[in-house]
């Protein structure tokens, strides 16, 4: 299925790019929002486009980049985080619907998931569901991975693990709202990908990144993230560091709800570097 940007015009007002200004998309993907972005900063404008599965560099390296490459401070900066519709399909495991090898990474320097699974110990799996999942049943699927992997070898694949986490979990999970694995194969992407270490070192950098006056759009898909970027943005306006411009953070209309199901745990949050 193609990609379809996020809450694309509530980031563009937000972010409010202008003719000539210097913009980053740390998270271009299939570069909707980029787009939008490049039509409004124009020709004299400049952006700097980054994904971590396409360019290979992560947003958790952004000042460190901007300083390498001498580009100075941008005017604005935009994360909408996690995965694109895209990747559901692109072999590398984000999927549960589909049997892919067991990899779940962006790129493939990271350890694949079917290497975590075989070196946790069943403590640490069982944590690591629970806390990056918010998963109940933590303890009784990380018992039947390890239990798995000890009687036949490692897990190769997605539906081989999607399989086993719903024969540790009850028939009636989640009353039928969400299959069985969405909140195990969300943790393991988080830990595979360090997703929540990334998104707290761009907040920490946020003043190396941005001018004053630049702003900041971030878009989450999971309470998780949504509380760091809450955290950072409250701290920082405390401190006098920013301008919090979402007293609550911006959702999807029910529109786009119905048209891209993907926009409905969607938060956005936007501040401003004083
Ligand atoms: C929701 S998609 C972005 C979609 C994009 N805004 C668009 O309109 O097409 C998230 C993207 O972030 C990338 N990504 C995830 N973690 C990253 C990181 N730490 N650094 C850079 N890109 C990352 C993923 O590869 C994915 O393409």
């Amino acid at each position: 299925m193609p990609h379809r940007p996020v809450l694309l015009k509530e980031v563009i007002e937000a972010l409010d790019p202008k003719p000539g200004e210097f913009f980053i998309d740390g998270t271009a993907g299939a570069y909707g929002h980029a787009k939008a972005i490049e039509e409004k900063i124009a020709a004299k404008g400049r952006l700097l486009a980054i994904d971590w599965e396409n360019t290979g560099e992560n947003y958790a390296d952004l000042a460190e980049i901007l300083r390498n490459k001498n580009l100075g401070k941008a005017d604005g900066l935009l994360l909408d985080l996690g995965f694109s519709s895209e990747q559901l399909s692109n072999g590398r495991g984000f999927s549960f619907q589909k049997d892919e090898p067991l990899l779940m990474t962006y790129d493939s320097k990271q350890k694949p998931v079917k290497e975590i699974l075989r070196n946790l110990s069943e403590e640490w799996l069982a944590d690591t569901i629970k806390n990056y999942g918010e998963e109940r049943y933590a303890k009784q699927i990380a018992a039947a991975i390890k239990e798995k992997i000890r009687k036949s070898g490692p897990i190769e694949t997605t539906g081989q693990l999607a399989e086993i986490v719903k024969s540790a979990t009850p028939k009636s999970y989640e009353h039928g709202r969400i299959h069985p694995a969405t909140r195990t194969f969300q943790a393991l992407r988080i830990y595979a990908n360090h997703e929540l270490e990334n998104l707290e070192k761009a907040l920490q950098d946020l003043p190396k990144i941005l001018k004053t006056g630049g702003r900041v759009a971030i878009v989450s898909f999971h309470s998780l993230e949504d509380r760091i970027v809450k955290n950072y943005f409250r701290d920082y306006a405390k401190a006098g560091v920013m301008k919090v411009l979402t007293k609550k953070p911006i959702t999807a209309s029910a529109e786009e709800v119905a048209t891209n199901p993907r926009s409905r745990s969607a938060k956005l949050r936007v501040a401003q570097l004083l």
